[in-house]
């Protein structure tokens, strides 16, 4: 079954998540942005990754990377405790900071698996960069509250949102699966 809904104004990654809610209900959810291409290619995919974690610690999830210090006012950026070398438990996260405000270089890819309690959260969260309620907003008071994982993922990740990312992509998949 497939069902949609759609975001009738663009008001951020935090309300397009809540216009999810009447289809989700009291219910863990995973968060997938199309932009953002993750592949595995020696094992489970990046999601599958997450939601085994989430079996143990049934809270919410989020991909984390890398990047360059100069890159960070792209993504929701998180810091905190070490739990194991791919596991963060998260203490800050701050949407989008400029370099020399961010917490650290780990920042969010595409990839969340939320519990339903978030809703709740996002509902309470006001605008915040750029105007739009944003789901990092949500998260760092549900990291408050709770708990919140960062997870350094297996595999690799191309933003398809710009066009040398889009290109990297293609040039990839192309090597992987037609040319051989
Ligand atoms: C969104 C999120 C951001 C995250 C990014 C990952 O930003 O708001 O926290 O790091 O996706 O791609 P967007 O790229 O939609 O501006």
């Amino acid at each position: 079954t497939f069902s949609y809904t759609r975001q009738r104004e663009m008001k951020g990654l935090g309300h397009a998540i809540l216009s999810g809610e009447p289809l989700i209900g009291d219910q863990p959810f995973g968060v997938v942005l199309a932009d953002d291409l993750c592949i595995n290619a020696d094992g489970p995919g990046v999601l599958a990754q997450m939601a085994q974690l989430y079996k143990q610690f049934r809270c919410s999830i989020v991909a984390v990377m890398e990047v360059p210090e100069d890159e960070v006012h792209k993504y929701g950026v998180i810091a905190g405790q070490a739990i194991s070398d791919d596991l963060i438990r998260v203490e800050t996260m701050v949407e989008k900071p400029a370099k020399e405000d961010a917490p650290s270089n780990l920042a969010i890819i595409g990839r969340y698996i939320l519990t339903p309690d978030i809703f709740d959260l996002i509902r309470d969260t006001e605008p915040g960069k750029g105007g739009e309620i944003q789901i990092t907003d949500a998260l760092m008071a549900q990291a408050q509250k709770g708990c919140v994982m960062a997870y350094k993922f297996k595999g690799k990740r191309f933003d398809c949102g710009s066009i040398e990312g889009f290109i990297e992509a293609t040039n990839y998949c192309y090597d992987k699966l037609y040319a051989h």
